[in-house]
């Protein structure tokens, strides 16, 4: 009964433009900014592994899920949702699973842009060669110069939401792939001589024992829950990025091996920037756990020190701007294809409101680390709680609510034709772990974050 839809968004030119989309989007400031520091927050090895069995249980099936009835549906997450659910003869209150997929968006890309900000930042910083002459002391009191500036900040922040706003006005396609193809390869070969440079400090051994040596004592319910958190932020996973991006996927490429190939370049390039920065933090007797400006704080000490590392150094923040770049438009772009299609709103337009939106509620960022430092929720800044709530909880919902969905409503008959991997082991694994493993897991990890197990 099912004609096959279309999008009237366009679709990707290949299987392989969708894997650079997709990947453009998962690495981001999640693995190089949010990966590191959530690492030294929660005490190292053990969260690693926890993160790590997290992306493998959790992140690819779902994943797999998020991407199948993206394509399946054909429109942005909140149609699909209601157009699946009415073919499947569910509730078309599925569609309020979009909805919350849009919000998250929206917060997330809010705290996002800040810290991206930030990046822009450091790209002139490191530009100007100030990192040169500057001591370990002075890298961090410029840092907290930085948080202590709301005009500054607001700067940045709104020069890097107009980025992405551009962007999504021409549509995720153009201009992207190309970009994506040269920068992405740019990124990881910088990364490893970052993971060179850290080698030669002789914090090395010590910074590779403390992210994979796992000392279980330092792990609490609230880090289990970190760490699935960090494994659907840095999948780009539970809010419909992935799924908008689905449905802009040709009908033959094979769902299977583009996840595979997305979730290990993610993981790859979270892995490289941990070995590149923990090393750093304690050859410089620096402290793990210090939040949100571990990087902007480490990595700069090191520029300071290694050869060409005014170039070096400009080339990293320049990447790792284009990197939140190609992660940022994937947040706006589910709320932005609901605008075009249903209030008809061309575009360029769309993509200006949601980008309104977003900035907005980022102003509350920029002022957490300055003005409004002391207005907290249970001892948390506006930031903190964006990130919390989004990452830690809408994020981990979001995906539960798609793994159910596919592997216990949809029609086994649909669920197959769409991924196209037969019925045999593979196909019977997935739908094993989308059905049991992966709900339960979040369920059980929820549940005890709030101390009831
Ligand atoms: N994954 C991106 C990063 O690691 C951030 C991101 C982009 C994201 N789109 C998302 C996070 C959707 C959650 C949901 O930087």
């Amino acid at each position: 009964m099912t004609e096959k839809r279309q999008s009237i968004h366009g679709q990707w030119s290949s299987r392989w433009a969708f894997i650079m989309a997709a990947t453009g989007s998962a690495v981001g400031l999640g693995n190089i900014w949010r990966f590191p520091y959530i690492t030294g927050e929660y005490g190292g090895g053990a969260f690693v592994l926890m993160y790590l069995a997290c992306v493998l249980m959790v992140g690819i099936p779902i994943m797999m899920a998020e991407v199948m009835l993206g394509r399946r549906g054909r429109q942005s997450p909140i149609n699909t949702m209601e157009s699946l659910s009415k073919e499947e003869g569910l509730n078309p209150a599925w569609r309020y699973l979009g909805w919350m997929g849009v919000v998250a968006g929206f917060l997330i890309l809010s705290f996002y842009s800040v810290v991206a900000g930030w990046t822009l930042e450091y790209i002139f910083h490191a530009g100007s060669g100030s990192f040169l002459t500057a001591t370990d002391g002075e890298i961090s009191e410029a840092f907290d110069r930085l948080l202590r500036d709301p005009g500054q900040l607001l700067a940045m922040h709104t020069l890097f939401m107009a980025l992405t706003v551009v962007v999504v006005a021409m549509g995720v396609r153009s201009g992207l792939e190309r970009a994506v193809k040269v920068l992405m390869p740019a990124l990881f070969i910088l990364l490893l001589i970052m993971v060179g440079y850290a080698m030669s400090t002789d914090g090395f051994q010590e910074g590779v024992y403390y992210m994979f040596y796992p000392d279980w004592s330092k792990l609490s319910a609230e880090g289990f829950l970190a760490a699935l958190g960090q494994a659907f932020f840095s999948l780009s996973l539970g809010m419909g990025a992935i799924m908008v991006y689905g449905s802009y996927l040709p009908d033959d490429a094979s769902i299977g091996h583009t996840t595979v190939s997305i979730v290990l370049a993610d993981t790859l390039v979270a892995i490289m920037a941990g070995l590149a920065i923990f090393p750093l933090v304690f050859a410089y007797g620096l402290e793990a756990g210090s939040g949100p400006g571990l990087i902007f704080v480490t990595l700069p000490i090191a520029f300071g020190q290694m050869p060409y590392g005014q170039v070096f150094g400009t080339g990293f923040f320049v990447l790792l701007l284009f990197a939140a770049w190609t992660s940022s438009i994937s947040l706006l772009e589910p709320a932005v294809a609901w605008l075009v299609e249903n209030r008809g709103i061309a575009r360029p337009k769309s993509a200006a409101i949601a980008g309104l939106i977003a900035w907005t509620l980022g102003i509350g960022s920029v002022l957490s680390f300055n003005l409004w430092q002391d207005y907290r929720l249970f001892g948390k800044t506006y930031f903190d709680i964006m990130d919390y709530v989004t990452s830690n909880i809408l994020l981990p919902l979001g995906g539960l609510l798609i793994a159910i969905f596919t592997a216990w409503l949809m029609s086994r008959k649909a669920v197959v034709a769409e991924l196209g991997l037969g019925e045999g082991l593979v196909f019977q694994s997935w739908l094993f772990v989308v059905r049991f493993v992966a709900p339960v897991g979040v369920v059980v990890i929820f549940l005890h974050a709030i101390d009831i197990i």
